[in-house]
């Protein structure tokens, strides 16, 4: 997604606008650019591709100025390319935008017959062309924002300056995220607070509809009213240091093997300090009365939701609906009442807009609301009732690996909560002992690397990989094909087992891998009999499981990952290790950007 910073302060501003939008990299972008104000003048410099080729124009052409506003571009309305690029600007005026303008084509007729012609083909332009529509016919610039906003339907996240009034860098939000930075003698506006670390971690976080402007030393806030608001300014704990890969290739690497560590922080931060028993935020509805829970969210955090699905029916007794947020809100979906219907939101980020519009809706509709998010401090995380941390740490990599892996152990916190009045006292105890196992198993499978690194020899030869699972398995194996193909470009594919022969096995051939998620649980023998139907019919096999199902399965494996033998409850959180390296040695393999994979963002912040 677009990231967008925006800086006034004493010195010249340019190299710290792009410093914060190194912080913002991990958002996904494909150009960026850079305006500043200078007695007076706008100068503007764009470049597409990667940051470092918009360095190497301003070391040609160094930027005075000391406010300007800077973006990187994740290409919605045309493609990638220097004059589609951010900031858009006129004469009067330099604008970036995070978002999308939905009435941008008839805004663009109306400018053209007014003899405001567009030269691009995104919606930004738009912004830039209204704004100076209304300038021109002798507007202020709060003037010209306060009318250019009444026009503007869909989502913004707006940082504009102007020659026509020095010393402001004039700020909209709605539907996207934005945040004011606090600083000694100088103000900030950027997507995220974390591009904002290393100047201030004093912020203030806009409501949906504010707009406003900022001096170097101070800040005007109006509602959607228009009237001036006041938020309270937070301090927030941002480490100051941007994210390193230490010794590693990639922040992906370094994040999957972090994972042994921040999962028993996430656990440790759900027990009391003698670590035996639960500590929870208190559940904001009653647990007794609760006969309905709908988990709403997207990709990664929407397979969590499935498997946290499995385990919160069974241990719990609760019927629960998962939902893709983008599908949810506009299927009028038949909901409960607030006293015996709950929805709970996943999000990373906690800015993805199709799960924060579908929070929204819940909200309009009383019904109590809840989160698990990694971004404490983000709108869906402000904006639901209660919000469960997931303590993983800044996450960098596009490709979520330890923010899902913390996800499903914050899901399994939540789930031992709304579980303990269910079952008996034993089965609670050992399931909480299951989880506190975790991170030594995982730290127990020492031929990991090798046996996925062989496995990815043959994934990275193929153009289609299907995955199969039963039980939690199945949403594991929807998250591993998601892995794979979103790093490696493969094309993959996971289905239930079960639902091979209901049409999918049309599909198995000797160039189609099948990686087979088998751990031994009560269901192994159903999976062994689908993969012998698979291999019958010339499937190659990738066979994952423990010591006692690889044996069922070596006769029809190619190659064998093993995991060790653990309770059913925990095998996903086993599972997500393989999983994710085998997605990342394929990708390694084929040579594609790991981090930052193709056409995909850290924070999808457009519908
Ligand atoms: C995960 O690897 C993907 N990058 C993507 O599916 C992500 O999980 C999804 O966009 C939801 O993001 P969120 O958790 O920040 O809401």
């Amino acid at each position: 997604m677009c990231g967008i910073v925006g800086i006034i302060d004493q010195k010249p501003v340019a190299k710290n606008i792009v410093s914060a939008l190194k912080c913002l990299e991990y958002r996904g972008y494909d150009s960026a650019g850079i305006a500043t104000l200078d007695k007076g003048h706008l100068e503007c410099i764009r470049a597409t591709g990667k940051l470092i080729n918009l360095e190497k124009k301003l070391k040609k052409y160094s930027l005075p100025g000391t406010i300007g506003i800077g973006h990187t571009r994740w290409a919605t309305h045309g493609e990638p390319s220097e004059q589609n690029a951010h900031p858009h600007t006129t004469e009067k005026v330099a604008v970036v935008h995070n978002g999308i303008i939905e009435n941008f084509k008839e805004l663009r007729e109306m400018l053209n017959k007014k003899g405001y012609t567009t030269t691009t083909q995104t919606d930004t332009e738009v912004i830039a062309k209204l704004l100076t529509l209304y300038l021109d016919n002798n507007l202020s610039m709060k003037e010209a924002l306060e009318t250019t906003l009444k026009s503007l339907q869909g989502a913004f996240a707006l940082a504009i300056i102007s020659p026509m009034d020095l010393d402001k860098i004039y700020f909209a939000r709605k539907g996207s995220p934005l945040v004011i930075g606090i600083g000694e003698n100088s103000n900030y506006i950027a997507s995220d607070a974390i591009a904002l670390a290393s100047y201030t971690h004093q912020v203030i976080y806009p409501e949906e509809g504010d707009w406003g402007y900022i001096t170097q030393k101070n800040y005007q806030i109006f509602n959607k009213d228009n009237k001036v608001t006041k938020h309270p300014i937070h301090t927030l704990n941002l480490s100051t240091q941007t994210a390193s890969k230490g010794a590693y290739r990639h922040f992906m690497e370094k994040e999957i093997f972090e994972q042994s560590t921040v999962l028993n922080e996430t656990l440790s931060s759900y027990l009391t300090p003698e670590k035996n028993e639960l500590s929870l935020p208190k559940f904001i509805f009653d647990k007794n009365k609760l006969n309905r829970l709908t988990i709403i969210a997207c990709g990664t955090s929407y397979y969590a939701a499935c498997i946290a699905k499995y385990w919160i029916e069974k241990y719990a007794k609760i019927p629960v609906e998962v939902d893709i947020a983008s599908e949810f809100r506009y299927r009028q979906p038949a909901l409960g009442s607030a006293e015996n219907h709950a929805c709970l939101f996943i999000s990373q980020s906690g800015e993805t807009i199709d799960t924060l519009e579908a929070l929204r809706y819940v909200k309009a509709k009383g019904l109590p609301t809840i989160s698990i998010v990694n971004v404490t401090h983000s709108s869906i995380s402000r904006e639901t009732d209660s919000m469960w941390p997931t303590f993983a740490g800044p996450e960098i990599g596009v490709a979520s690996t330890k923010a899902f892996s913390c996800q499903l152990m914050t899901l399994a916190c939540f789930t031992l909560g709304l579980a303990k009045t269910k079952i008996n006292q034993k089965e609670f105890s050992d399931l909480l002992e299951s989880l506190k196992s975790i991170s030594m198993w995982l730290e127990k499978m020492p031929n990991l690397r090798q046996e996925c690194l062989t496995a990815a020899r043959t994934l990275a030869k193929a153009t289609d990989v299907l995955y199969l699972g039963r039980g939690t398995n199945f949403p594991m194996a929807l998250e591993g094909a998601l892995k794979l193909k979103e790093i490696s470009y493969i094309h993959a594919e996971a289905y239930a087992a079960g639902e091979m022969k209901h049409g999918p096995i049309a599909l198995i051939d000797a160039l189609t891998p099948i990686v087979a998620l088998a751990p031994n649980d009560n269901l192994i023998e159903k999976t062994i009999s689908n993969l012998q139907e698979a291999s019958a019919r010339g499937g190659k096999i990738i066979s994952l499981g423990d010591a006692e199902s690889l044996k069922k399965l070596e006769t029809i494996s190619i190659h064998t990952i093993e995991i060790p033998t653990v309770p059913t409850f925990i095998q996903p959180f086993i599972l997500t290790l393989p999983m994710q390296l085998l997605a990342y040695e394929t990708a390694l393999l084929k040579g594609t950007d790991v981090d930052q994979p193709r056409n995909l963002a850290k924070s999808v912040t457009v519908e």
